[in-house]
């Protein structure tokens, strides 16, 4: 089904059920449930001042919570209001992703709109809605234009989230000002304890619930953090990302925000997949979406960051002509459908994170032949993904789109990598702010013009953009492979990717670039490096494992070709599906381990991935996924004899034996260890 398809498909399904507004007699709580009645929403005022609260399964998860907003050189929004009017509806319709975790997705919810109007003052109106679905909770505010709030400059969001529980949160910091912005190291901690957190934030309540605050359709409005009580509380607040002025949002009404959600989820396994910003984004806006193929390519890239060669100009130059015709050649050669190539315009030389105004994103250095590398990759039935390194230099970037996009399509390529590796962004703007969340819906909205896809490094976090842009495919903002390449600590640690997925995933796909063979870095020319230096803190097989745990719909083969060379384990990466029809957690511990079985998007094959942390463990799996009655055969890359990530992280054994539904698989992984399995139907 193509999205037009899904789309009247979704409307002939849809039942919409507007019922009468709600006789309001008196200011007394309005409830809204989730469909199976197991979450309620209660909205009330306590004393003029507009609150929410969430429950679920009889527990408190969120108690009665501030909403409003401060706008600057007015007193506060939404502590002294009145409700005018309230509307519910109920809504449940099934939809189709043309590409993603899983195929069909259904958005069935219980919403109900609540009108204030602010009793002091002014006089002015917004409208909060709530949509509570089975696996969370959604909402937003509305300000409509009206004479007391037209041209607006908001200084704060009143939004409150005081958790019920002190509950154990797994966190990055979001006040850190340098290059690590979302490339940190996760901490776990009591909800209490925490100071100012980016989202996803995951959290475990003492009685087993997990709840995951974060955002959906973040379009031109600043990206929110989490202020943590700092010990006073249990009460987090929104904060938003400023201006260099320190306004956080501006505009004129009427304003719609994105949507704060808080995912619920009984048991670990229900986190992933996770649909609740998919279903809290607008349908897609793209009609044709054949030209959007998940894919895995390869690139002139880890030998940047192994040292070996260079972005930059000069003997060491990774991206010349004769390099990107071997990865094509290569690429060709696997099947891979993307090459990437760093490096190939001018700009990069001298200090490039400072020279953010030369780059150039249409002339290629001399020594790469664009248009002549463009048609070779056509000829082998690859194209090539072009970089777009920014340094946050925004305005260079946009002011050379459209000419760069066009270049792009002309010669057939369809998908660029953007970054923006910088302090600030835009002369002094926060990577984080409205500016940005502007600008990089502007490069999606362009692209999806010119037929591009998009990758985006140094990204704004993930709000669930890729419903109604389906070109915006994968980005990073999370530490990724290459701080195995030269990360100070030593690189990722062994717990790193089973933190990940429960975290930064639950935002949506993320460019991790897994399949590192030479895990002893001996391509750096320094010969093996020790356990202490940088390196990925895994076994060979769980590299290949983290093609089915990570999920990305772009997936790269990170290393140099000539690490894939003899190597049987290669054909895995050359086997395993990016897109997929169903996913499934079948067990996971935050930071300790997880194993996710994926069917393959219009296949009867299946995908296990299983990783670990720094210890050793074995798994029963029954693989009760499988299709009853019928027969298939077993890939097992396993962790070989004494592998470990420390000492021996190399071998691997593959083996094959057939399996039905009824097979009980045991798994045994090495410490820091992993295991990838593909699952075929017999015929
Ligand atoms: C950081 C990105 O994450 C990395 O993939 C890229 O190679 C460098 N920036 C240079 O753009």
């Amino acid at each position: 089904m193509n999205c037009l398809e899904s789309r009247i498909h979704a409307l002939t399904t849809a039942l919409v059920l507007m019922l009468a507004p709600i006789a309001l007699s008196a200011q007394a709580p309005l409830t809204v449930a989730s469909p199976d009645g197991r979450t309620q929403v209660t909205i009330a005022l306590d004393g003029g001042a507009l609150r929410y609260a969430v429950r679920h399964a009889g527990a408190n998860v969120v108690t009665p919570s501030r909403l409003g907003f401060v706008f600057r050189g007015a007193a506060p929004l939404g502590d002294s209001v009145r409700i005018t009017d309230s509307r519910r509806a109920t809504y449940d319709s099934t939809w189709t992703q043309p590409w993603g975790e899983v195929r069909r997705v259904r958005d069935h919810h219980d919403e109900l709109q609540v009108d204030v109007v602010e009793t002091k003052a002014a006089g002015r109106r917004f409208t909060v809605t709530f949509r509570v679905f089975d696996d969370g909770v959604g909402f937003r505010y509305e300000l409509p234009d009206q004479p007391a709030l037209t041209n607006y400059e908001i200084s704060d969001e009143l939004t409150e989230f005081a958790l019920a529980d002190n509950a154990s949160a797994w966190w990055i910091a979001s006040n850190r000002p340098r290059l690590d912005r979302s490339e940190q190291l996760y901490s776990e901690g009591p909800v209490s304890t925490l100071d100012s957190v980016q989202t996803p934030l995951t959290m475990k309540m003492s009685n087993g619930t997990y709840v995951v605050i974060h955002e959906a359709n973040l379009v031109d409005y600043p990206r929110m953090f989490l202020a943590g009580p700092r010990m006073e509380s249990r009460t987090l607040r929104a904060a938003l990302a400023p201006w260099v002025d320190g306004v956080k949002v501006r505009g004129r009404t009427p304003l719609v925000t994105p949507w704060r959600t808080l995912q619920i989820a009984d048991r670990i396994e229900d986190l992933q997949p996770q649909v609740l910003t998919l279903n809290l984004n607008p349908p897609s806006r793209l009609t044709d979406v054949s030209w959007i193929a998940p894919q895995k390519y390869v690139g002139i890239w880890w030998g940047m960051h192994l040292n070996t060669m260079t972005w930059s100009s000069g003997p060491k130059h990774g991206a010349t002509t004769a390099n990107t015709r071997k990865y094509i050649d290569f690429a060709a050669a696997n099947g891979f459908k993307g090459v990437l190539v760093e490096g190939w315009n001018v700009g990069w030389d001298g200090d490039w994170i400072q020279n953010k105004n030369a780059f150039t994103f249409t002339k290629a250095y001399p020594d790469y032949d664009l248009p002549g590398l463009a048609a070779y990759a056509k000829s082998k039935g690859v194209g090539l993904i072009a970089h777009n390194e920014t340094s946050g230099g925004i305005e260079n970037y946009e002011r050379q789109l459209e000419d760069a996009y066009k270049l792009y399509q002309s010669l057939g390529i369809h998908a660029i990598k953007t970054g923006y590796v910088a302090d600030t962004v835009g002369g002094g703007q926060s990577h984080y702010g409205q500016y940005a969340v502007r600008h990089h819906r502007k490069v999606i909205e362009t692209a999806a013009r010119y037929g591009i896809m998009v990758d985006a490094h140094e990204p704004i976090h993930d709000t669930g953009e890729r419903r109604t842009w389906p070109n915006m495919m994968s980005r990073e903002g999370a530490r990724g492979q290459e701080y195995n390449a030269w990360g100070a600590e030593g690189g990722n640690p062994p717990e790193h990717e089973s933190i990940l997925f429960f975290t930064r995933l639950l935002a949506g796909p993320m460019d991790f670039t897994p399949g590192i063979f030479d895990l002893l870095m001996k391509s750096a020319g320094q010969g093996p490096r020790p356990p202490e230096q940088a390196r990925p803190r895994t076994t060979l097989a769980k590299q290949l494992a983290l093609y089915v745990v990570l999920y990305s719909p772009l997936q790269m083969a990170a290393d140099l070709p000539e690490n894939y060379a003899g190597q049987p384990a290669f054909q895995f990466i050359r086997d395993v599906a990016v897109d997929w029809d169903t996913t499934r957690v079948l067990q996971g511990a935050i930071g300790d381990y997880v194993l996710v079985a994926r069917r393959q998007r219009g296949a009867s094959t299946w995908f296990v991935g299983a990783i670990t942390d720094e210890a050793g463990r074995t798994f029963t799996v029954p693989l009760d996924f499988l299709t009853p009655g019928k027969r298939y055969e077993a890939e097992i890359y396993a962790d070989g004899p004494g592998a470990n990530w420390r000492s021996n992280p190399l071998p691997v054994s593959i083996s094959r034996r057939p399996v039905t539904s009824a097979t009980r698989l045991t798994v045994v992984l090495a410490p820091g260890g992993g295991q990838a399995i593909r699952i075929r139907q017999l015929p």
